[in-house]
């Protein structure tokens, strides 16, 4: 176990490259499973959910090297439609598994993942989609069996557009008999990634006009070269850093598109953002204001993933903000931490009102999911004293080695080794 210790209080400056998208590396490791061939995939971060995924394609039959940052997958030989239980454990997102181990093999055995500490993660949306392509599902004691002879195109409507079905009803459509419509599709940078990728590999994905997915079923994938696309929540976790801790920094490989609605969040509250082609460059001096209102919602709205790390970011602005999240009914769990550091936070059921205090003091705190331990290191950044967080596992989980980040930045941060005691795993 290992804890992160950061010494508050001074301003970042510099540049610094983003690392490439996990949540778009995720999906496009499952669609390995679908292709007949070896596929190159470039700037794939090294972090803990990403080696869970190499352990899965493993497991089915694939052999999988990693030099670098760049993974190179063989999917010839996939053999296997099983995924046990432990390695579903592993990472939540492995349900995005589901679709192509189906479609590769016309069977899927694994555990349904269950609840977390952000909610309760539902599924039903992937399992409607997929048996709207032919599958038949059952499940007993936790154990999702799927059959499918054949998938067969189809339209599809989620009723809300969620990334995970959107997922993986692409990758059992992909390669399924005929043409699919799944209407309502999750609009995500990642799963624009994932259609590239798949289209690379010889598949016929296209968005329509109104911004849904259609599929022309392609019989045989094969593999390509690939490259992940940059991660805009690294990004937005950096410049929410900023913000908290003040100074002036290049965000390389950080287009700013994909960032556009978080971008309006930073510039309210005060700070200075400068979108380049590829580049941003925030800059942020004296005390923030509070932005009255900030909603998470589907892209392109205020993504959940960057709700944590901006309430810390505006523990200590001016004024009151108010931040509701829509999207999971439980991600508030940094809340209890950011007290612990001083913050002003009432809680009424999804809303969260933040009353800026003039600072935060360091304290020993714990990260209990991916995004809140990513809030403590921004808060800690920001505050003045010694942050020790513990639970980094949870951090490593989206971020690649974020202490070395901040340092290049010249933050006071540290990982050193750590005996005391863990929270459960989650997000
Ligand atoms: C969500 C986020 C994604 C983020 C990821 C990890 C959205 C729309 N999605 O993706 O940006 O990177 O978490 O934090 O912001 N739901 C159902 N039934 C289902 C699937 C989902 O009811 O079968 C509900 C969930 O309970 C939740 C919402 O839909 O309230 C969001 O789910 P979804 O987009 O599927 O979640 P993820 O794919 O995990």
């Amino acid at each position: 176990m290992e804890k992160i210790i950061v010494c508050g209080g001074k301003p970042l400056r510099g540049s610094v490259r983003v690392q490439g998208a996990k949540n778009a590396a995720l999906p496009i490791l499952a669609a390995c499973v679908l292709l007949s061939g070896v596929t190159t995939i470039e700037n794939c971060p090294d972090l803990s959910d990403v080696r869970a995924a190499c352990a899965i394609l493993r497991r089915l039959g694939c052999t999988v090297e990693r030099s670098g940052h760049t993974l190179t997958v063989d999917s010839r030989f996939v053999s296997c439609y099983t995924i046990p239980n432990e390695l579903m454990r592993e990472m939540r997102s492995s349900i995005v598994f589901l679709g192509s181990v189906l479609a590769r093999t016309g069977k899927a055995v694994l555990c349904a993942p269950g609840g977390c500490a952000i909610g309760r993660r539902p599924i039903d949306l992937h399992l409607s989609a997929l048996r709207a392509l032919g599958a038949e599902i059952d499940e007993q004691n936790g154990v999702l069996c799927c059959r499918a002879r054949q998938l067969c195109g189809a339209v599809i409507s989620l009723p809300f557009p969620s990334v995970g079905a959107t997922e993986n009803a692409l990758l059992a459509a992909v390669t399924a008999r005929g043409n699919t419509l799944l209407c309502g599709a999750a609009r995500e940078p990642e799963v624009d990634d994932l259609v590239l990728f798949l289209n690379r590999c010889g598949a016929a994905v296209r968005r329509t006009p109104r911004g849904d997915l259609f599929v022309r079923g392609t019989p045989w994938l094969h593999g390509c070269r690939h490259r992940v696309i940059p991660d805009r929540i690294a990004a937005l976790t950096v410049m929410a850093a900023v913000g908290a801790a003040g100074g002036d920094v290049l965000l390389q490989d950080a287009p700013p598109a994909p960032l556009e609605a978080a971008i309006g969040v930073f510039r309210r509250a005060g700070c200075s953002v400068e979108p380049g082609e590829h580049t941003l460059r925030i800059a942020a001096a004296g005390r923030l204001r509070a932005v009255p209102c900030i909603r998470t919602l589907p892209h392109p709205g205020f993504p959940t993933d960057g709700q944590a790390a901006v309430m810390a970011m505006l523990c200590t602005a001016q004024g009151t903000t108010k931040i509701e999240e829509t999207i999971f009914e439980n991600r508030f769990h940094h809340v209890a931490a950011l007290r612990q550091m001083g913050a002003c936070i009432r809680l009424h059921g999804r809303t969260a009102e933040v009353e800026g205090v003039p600072f935060l003091r360091g304290a020993a705190v714990s990260a209990c999911d991916l995004r809140a331990g990513a809030s403590l290191v921004v808060a800690g950044l920001g505050a003045r004293g010694v942050t020790v967080i513990r639970g980094v596992r949870h951090i490593d989980r989206g971020y690649e080695k974020i202490e070395a980040c901040f340092k290049t930045l010249g933050a006071q941060i540290e990982r050193s080794a750590d005996s005391g005691p863990e929270q459960p795993k989650s997000e």
